[in-house]
């Protein structure tokens, strides 16, 4: 049956459940093509919506077996989305509704709801995933315990909260916590545990698992410590505690997302739990370790109180993600830390601002909710968080949040909610800082500066330009960190935090001896774009001098943007003053070796496009690649005497260690590498290759020969040797896609495309090719379309099994408006030829009609 035009749904529309779940049953007798999933709710009329209602239930691809109230069957059939029982039907008070369904697990391939991996059956509720699992109110601010009783042969069968009864063939879970239906899971399989153990500091004693694979249960040690880590780091910065007396993690090889925060049964992309130093980076620690924080840190903010609609969803995701940051800081570095959130905020949350599908951190409607998990709901979610901690001070933020837990306990929450904890924890007016939740755009802050010999006066101007449909902005309160330093290298005048609230405003320092050097957005005190004309020199001076080594990057990074711009659009050679900087840094063993690599590492082409786009120019994609790999090559020639010696000298003794210093020391050694790659064409990377004993150094050996153009050899010796791992071949398979020469990219993909191993239907393997291809900047954005043409060809294709993945994949083509008009034709004609598809799904004609409009 095809639809009709596409629901919307709007904030503005909210209106309370007419009833309360006040418990909720579940028995589920699974088998791979017919389970059958009873369910029993006790409902109360909802004092807050009085009044006679149909009794309306969300239902999506059941079949229907039985329904019945108080006992007495019902005489009722579904429609496409779900179940009315008319208000004539209904008893006057609290009644209980009995519902059996049928569904198929095993041809779920859309991987939402309930589904089966590698023969394992898991669950993915959120958001709307429920309702293809059972009869029920699918919606976040309905919550209930939940009690579950598992029927199947297989023998690890698990649920929310704690296990209460168990015997062969069953297990009976029940989960205290009400909780909305997006936090139920259950997962049954041959499954093994590595099992930890957790005393809260008020003395509950947790039993921890990570379930696995039959085989993988030695790659299981990081994310258990990484998740005893995070519990203690909950209890002691933000007074959480784990409330159940069980945690579980489960391990899913396929999996549309990161991982998810189930109540008491957190079920992963077995990508995010799996390593060992033969198997997984310096990267992948880096991020399981973040990845099960977050989950964890779920608890309270997501699980314990949530959000009263999807609308509100960065009020979980937002403040979450904010909490595994500064988590991460405290684990390793919070400057390096700092450093690799804002390259991430940029590429992904500006690109996203800055085109057509740009939408407030809070958006006031969708079509599809699973289209509104991105960067700007996380990431400039969580700036947010970051900017109110600012504006506030560390102790108003604790305050403000001690109150947050204290009074929305057990709650649906919303933003409203949220900002009035602050204003009654802080004193302070927040009305403006709402608008940061509704306007969607990227602020532009410019800078003016004036000097009269004795003050110093700097002039603040904000402008946001028009998104889709918002094409009128209003100022936003902007935290601007600030420090003076003196010509001779020496601060002058501390950070201070200066508030831009209005579209212009000046702030004056006085009593200097000379002109000052001022560092601006300090941290990166705030998610705007700072216009502010800089010459070389001064920029190389902040490099070498800033006392907040954040903006100690940030210079390096302007000066190399700039150089880098001016290569591309007038073929200028690079100039001294970056080169003798970035020489400086290198050889400077005070700094941090992780510092060190990311100063090294040059803009990416994307950036470039989008700063280029950002000034008013329209980005070449082949000339920014060629100027890129000249600024490489320039630096590699510059800074060559050095590097033979560094690198020795940046060789580790003894076994791997995933820990920051260990992966900072690592990360800085292999960019030398890849910059002797640029001189020796991969003599000294091909040793590495041989020699690496763990898989950063043998996949960043593998890297620096595929961008020489010499790495067949090692390519079908990975191959050989990994063949048989799934998460270490998707490196395999993304290395080569994300590297290719641009010229024959396109070709080379589609032949991986061809490639036996190319499981086009897992998730992980889908991204490693096709994702990592829309991220190879110049292969993708080939001349003659090729390359649109096939991630087009291959979007079409996924859309009928997993529209999610595809609809998520399909912001490759959210860039069209920056470039030539040519292009922006043959991406247009792509995303219509998406759009035309018959049967196309919500997800996917939603986000190809955004980009088309
Ligand atoms: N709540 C999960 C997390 O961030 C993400 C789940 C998203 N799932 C989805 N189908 N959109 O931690
Ligand atoms: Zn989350």
């Amino acid at each position: 049956m095809q639809d009709a035009a596409p629901q919307v749904q709007y904030l503005s529309d909210y209106q309370p459940w007419p009833w309360l779940v006040r418990a909720v049953a579940l028995t589920f007798r699974l088998a791979p093509r017919a389970t059958r999933v009873a369910a029993r709710l006790d409902l109360a009329p909802n004092p807050a919506r009085p009044g006679r209602h149909d009794l309306r239930l969300d239902g999506e691809g059941l079949r229907l077996i039985r329904a019945a109230i108080g006992g007495v069957a019902l005489d009722v059939t579904p429609d496409a989305t779900g179940l009315t029982i008319p208000a004539a039907a209904l008893p006057q008070g609290p009644f209980t509704l009995e519902t059996e369904v049928e569904i198929a697990p095993e041809g779920n391939t859309a991987l939402e709801g309930l589904y089966m991996s590698n023969g394992m059956y898991c669950t993915q509720c959120e958001a709307e995933g429920f309702r293809k699992i059972t009869f029920y109110p699918d919606r976040p601010d309905v919550m209930a315990p939940f009690r579950v009783r598992v029927e199947s042969g297989l023998p690890v069968l698990l649920s929310n909260g704690n296990l209460v009864a168990q015997g062969p063939g069953w297990a009976e879970w029940d989960d205290p916590w009400p909780k909305p239906a997006y936090l139920f899971a259950l997962v049954a399989g041959d499954l093994r545990a590595h099992r930890g153990q957790f005393t809260t500091r008020s003395g509950r004693k947790v039993a921890l698992a990570v379930w696995v694979r039959p085989g993988d249960e030695g790659r299981c040690d990081w994310a258990m410590e990484s998740l005893i880590r995070s519990m203690r780091w909950d209890e002691e910065v933000y007074g959480r505690e784990y409330d159940l007396d069980i945690f579980n993690i489960v391990a899913v090889d396929d999996f549309n997302m990161g991982a998810m925060e189930n109540k008491g049964l957190n079920i992963f992309n077995s990508r995010y739990v799996l390593a060992s130093p033969e198997t997984a980076t310096d990267d992948d620690f880096a991020r399981i370790e973040a990845i099960i924080a977050h989950e964890y840190f779920h608890n309270w903010t997501g699980n314990r109180i949530t959000c009263r609609d999807w609308f509100q969803l960065c009020l979980k995701e937002g403040l979450t993600v904010f909490r595994d940051q500064q988590f991460t800081g405290d684990m390793r570095s919070h400057a390096v830390k700092r450093i690799e959130d804002v390259l991430l905020l940029r590429a992904r949350q500006f690109r996203e601002d800055a085109g057509p599908l740009a939408h407030p951190v809070r958006p006031g409607s969708y079509v599809e909710i699973n289209n509104f998990y991105t960067a700007t709901v996380y990431e400039k979610g969580a700036e947010l968080i970051g900017m109110l901690r600012r504006l506030v001070g560390a102790e108003g933020y604790a305050n403000a949040l001690d109150l947050y837990f204290a009074r929305h306990d057990g709650q649906a929450a919303t933003i409203e909610d949220w900002l009035k904890v602050f204003e009654d924890a802080t004193g302070r007016d927040l009305s403006q800082f709402h608008r940061w939740y509704t306007q969607a755009g990227t602020p532009r802050v410019t800078v003016a500066e004036d000097w009269d010999g004795g003050t110093y006066t700097l002039t603040l101007e904000q402008a946001t330009p028009p998104t889709p449909g918002q094409p009128v902005k209003h100022p936003v309160p902007i935290p601007v960190a600030v420090g003076l330093l003196n010509p001779n290298g020496d601060e002058v005048v501390p950070t201070t935090v200066l508030e831009l609230t209005g579209a212009r405003q000046s702030f004056r320092f006085e009593g200097l001896a000379a002109r000052p050097v001022p560092s601006i957005l300090r941290g990166f005190s705030a998610p705007v774009i700072l216009d502010h004309d800089r010459t070389d020199a001064e920029r190389a001076f902040l490099l070498a001098h800033d006392t907040d080594t954040f903006n100690r990057w940030e210079a390096g990074r302007a000066l190399a943007k700039q150089v880098l711009a001016r290569m591309v659009t007038d073929n200028a050679a690079p100039g001294p003053d970056w080169l003798a900087a970035v020489e400086r840094v290198l050889l400077d063993e005070t700094l941090d070796p992780a510092f060190r690599a990311l100063c090294l590492r040059l803009p990416g082409e994307d950036d470039m496009a989008q700063t280029l786009h950002t000034a008013g120019l329209t980005p070449d994609p082949d000339r920014i690649h060629a100027a890129r790999k000249r600024l490489g090559d320039r630096l590699a020639q510059h800074l060559a005497p050095h590097l033979p010696g560094l690198y020795e000298a940046l060789a580790l003794p003894g076994p791997y260690t995933p820990d920051a210093r260990a992966a900072g020391a690592r990360a800085l050694r292999l960019a030398v590498l890849a910059l002797m790659t640029r001189i020796d064409g991969g003599t000294r990377a091909a040793r590495a290759y041989a020699a690496a004993d763990n898989m950063t150094d043998q996949t960043g050996a593998l890297a620096c020969l595929i961008e020489a153009g010499r790495a067949d050899a090692e390519l079908a010796a990975f191959a050989r040797q990994w063949g048989h791992d799934r998460l270490v071949m998707d490196k395999w398979f993304s290395l080569q896609s994300a590297l290719a020469a641009p010229a024959g990219a396109a070709e080379l993909v589609a032949g991986l495309t061809a490639h036996p191993a190319f499981d086009w239907k897992n998730p992980n393997r889908f991204r490693a090719v096709i994702g990592a291809f829309s991220g190879n900047h110049a292969g993708f954005h080939r001349a003659d379309g090729a390359g649109y043409r096939l991630v087009a060809d291959w979007l079409i294709r996924l859309d009928p099994l997993n529209p999610q993945t595809a609809a998520r994949m399909s912001t490759a083509f959210d860039t069209a408006t920056r470039y030539d008009a040519d292009r922006r034709g043959l991406i247009g004609a792509e995303l219509a030829r998406i759009l035309a598809v018959p049967g196309l799904s919500r997800d996917m004609t939603e986000m190809a009609g955004r980009m088309l409009a």
